[in-house]
């Protein structure tokens, strides 16, 4: 089997992708027209031409106003449905996906409409495709302490659809310090904690998340490269870290993909994995990912089956659905 195959067969869970970053233009310009709802967009063409990020505002920018043609229930669980397909087409045989609640209530869209289509694609997905999933709710960063914190009450009723929180948006300037009350009391709720870090941010914001957030799994995390003593923690508590290696290349994270550090952490001992983040916007979905990092850099085909292992490990499915699909790899 060479190296496209078996990223085809491998099974994989995808634990960091933003549902608003799965909007394909297409879908995009379907809805906006059924919602009679203006773009700043001619043709398909023009949108794909906008997307030429130089940083992560530039890209936050374009997604936000991208989000704005989402208004009904039907229109979340068409988005939702269209990223479950790719799933399916990509072997993504489980999912734990983030939504952005203050996008969409601060433009009057109720929680609940947001929720109810997200999950109503979620139970269609395991019905009828086969794929697990469970929802992240995040946090906007670049928005106050209070605003997440009346995210967070808007949620509570809804405590047993919504696995997890998360804290996502412009990372410089916004430390994970400043939702350190939020968190605390989404942990004391029962949710998982994950936190974005280490995209463009420093080092410091990872240390930040572990000791002030006490996350369950890093975002992105990357410049933990920065910091040794910082690396040395993270293997010593297999804590994982949910690389999207596209998406820092399109971001300009990384110049190239050569440089791109996914395979120095992994033979560090990190508990790396591969994720799309915002696929329609930063050129591809799980595959595309694998793909990408298989081509630059030296991967062996033992290294690529581990980072479907730790994506299985690192996820939030019960222990004895992890052992299923390890063992499931380990035979291929
Ligand atoms: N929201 C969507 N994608 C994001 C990313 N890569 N970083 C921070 N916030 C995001
Ligand atoms: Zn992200």
């Amino acid at each position: 089997m060479n190296n496209s195959e078996l990223i085809r067969v491998l099974p994989k869970a995808e634990l960091h992708v933003h549902i608003e970053g799965t909007f394909e233009p297409e879908l995009m310009f379907e809805i906006a027209q059924r919602n009679k709802i203006d773009i700043p967009y001619k043709s398909i063409d023009e949108v794909k031409q906008a997307y030429n990020f130089h940083n992560l505002q530039s890209f936050l920018d374009i997604y936000y106003a991208g989000a704005n043609v989402l208004v009904y229930e039907q229109d979340f669980y068409d988005l939702a449905w269209a990223y479950f397909i790719k799933c399916q087409q990509d072997n993504v045989v489980h999912t734990e996906i983030f939504f952005d609640p203050q996008t969409h209530t601060d433009r009057g869209v109720a929680f609940e409409i947001v929720l109810n289509g997200l999950k109503k694609a979620c139970v269609d997905a395991q019905e009828k495709l086969g794929i697990t999933s469970h929802l992240i709710m995040c946090f906007l960063r670049h928005l106050s302490e209070e605003a997440a914190m009346q995210t967070l009450e808007q949620a509570l009723p809804f405590k047993d659809q919504i696995i997890g929180v998360g804290l996502d948006s412009s990372e410089l300037g916004h430390p994970p310090s400043k939702f350190e009350r939020v968190f605390a009391k989404a942990r004391e709720a029962g949710f998982l904690i994950v936190a974005h870090a280490g995209e463009e941010g420093p080092a410091e914001y990872v240390w930040e998340a572990l000791d002030l957030l006490k996350v369950n799994r890093i975002d992105h995390g990357v410049r933990s490269e920065d910091d040794p003593k910082l690396l040395e923690r993270l293997v010593l508590e297999k804590m994982p870290l949910t690389v999207c290696p596209l998406s820092n290349l399109k971001l300009c994270v990384i110049d190239d993909m050569a440089d791109h550090n996914i395979h120095r952490l992994l033979k560090q001992g990190v508990k790396v994995t591969v994720n799309s983040d915002d696929p329609a916007y930063f050129g591809g979905y799980m595959n595309d990912n694998f793909h990408a990092i298989e081509q630059a850099l030296p991967l062996s085909q033992d290294e690529l089956k581990q980072l479907a292992i730790n994506s299985f490990e690192a996820s939030f499915i019960p222990e004895s659905e992890k052992r299923k699909w390890i063992k499931h790899i380990h035979a291929l």
